[in-house]
């Protein structure tokens, strides 16, 4: 059965388009968990567009649950997450210009900062995960730096392009899980999942946790975060 991971990014987003300190993510955090999160997700981004760093030590302080940090592979994020020390890092590719993260990391053409990102923060006792998409070399480059997961990009099975495209990035999805875990990692996804699209992702073989922000913070703003926390969460876990 999956998990949810709630990413709680663009609670800052609002914030921020204010320069003010509400909204404020740490409580968002609180009624995520009220909902039933099993996990709270931020990107902290290079250019602190929403995020900012004390968020992170405050939601370290004070979660329940496990603090999964998106960032990207840099030496100041990673002395960040070092210093922070989250359950979980997931290292995604970011460039500055993009609204949000594009397509998954190029495992295989980054290797060698990547491996050593993946070192430093395993040694510090952090769990890494890697953002790719289902492409079965950058799975391969994955394991062969001992990441302890992968998050699946399913950013074009939310957004096909094309008629029958959807069957094909679930099948592709579908392989690059059972790849995933037949190499010894753990297997998360996420990005574009809705309430509308999640369940064939949810029942997909080994799916551990799905992280999923946009659509639940929209869909907060008509119902409140605890109960449309609630409502994604029990598409997940009875699919
Ligand atoms: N997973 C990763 C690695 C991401 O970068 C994002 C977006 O920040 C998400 C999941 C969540 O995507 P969405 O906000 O579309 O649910």
């Amino acid at each position: 059965m999956a998990t949810l991971g709630v990413n709680i990014d663009h609670v800052a987003t609002l914030r921020q388009a204010r320069g003010v300190a509400y909204p404020d993510p740490v409580e968002a955090a609180q009624a995520a968990q009220a909902g039933g999160a099993d996990g709270i997700t931020v990107h902290l981004r290079e250019d602190r567009r929403h995020i900012q760093d004390d968020d992170v030590a405050r939601l370290r302080a004070t979660l329940r649950v496990g603090l999964n940090l998106e960032m990207a592979a840099t030496d100041e994020m990673v002395a960040i997450a070092l210093r922070v020390r989250p359950a979980d890092v997931c290292l995604v590719p970011e460039r500055r210009a993009e609204i949000t993260t594009e397509g998954g990391l190029d495992v295989v053409g980054q290797r060698r900062p990547l491996a050593d990102a993946v070192a430093r923060l395993r040694d510090g006792g952090i769990r890494v995960s890697l953002f790719v998409d289902p492409d079965p070399a950058q799975i391969d480059a994955a394991a062969a730096m001992r990441a302890a997961a992968v998050e699946l990009h399913t950013g074009r099975y939310c957004e096909p392009r094309a008629a029958g495209a959807i069957t094909a990035e679930l099948g592709a999805l579908r392989g690059a899980a059972e790849q995933a875990h037949a190499l010894g990692m753990i297997v998360n996804a996420g990005h574009g999942l809705r309430l509308d699209n999640v369940r064939p992702i949810a029942v997909l073989p080994h799916m551990e946790a799905l992280n999923i922000g946009h659509s639940i913070v929209a869909r907060a703003v008509f119902v409140g975060m605890t109960e449309a926390v609630r409502e994604m969460r029990a598409l997940i876990v009875t699919s």
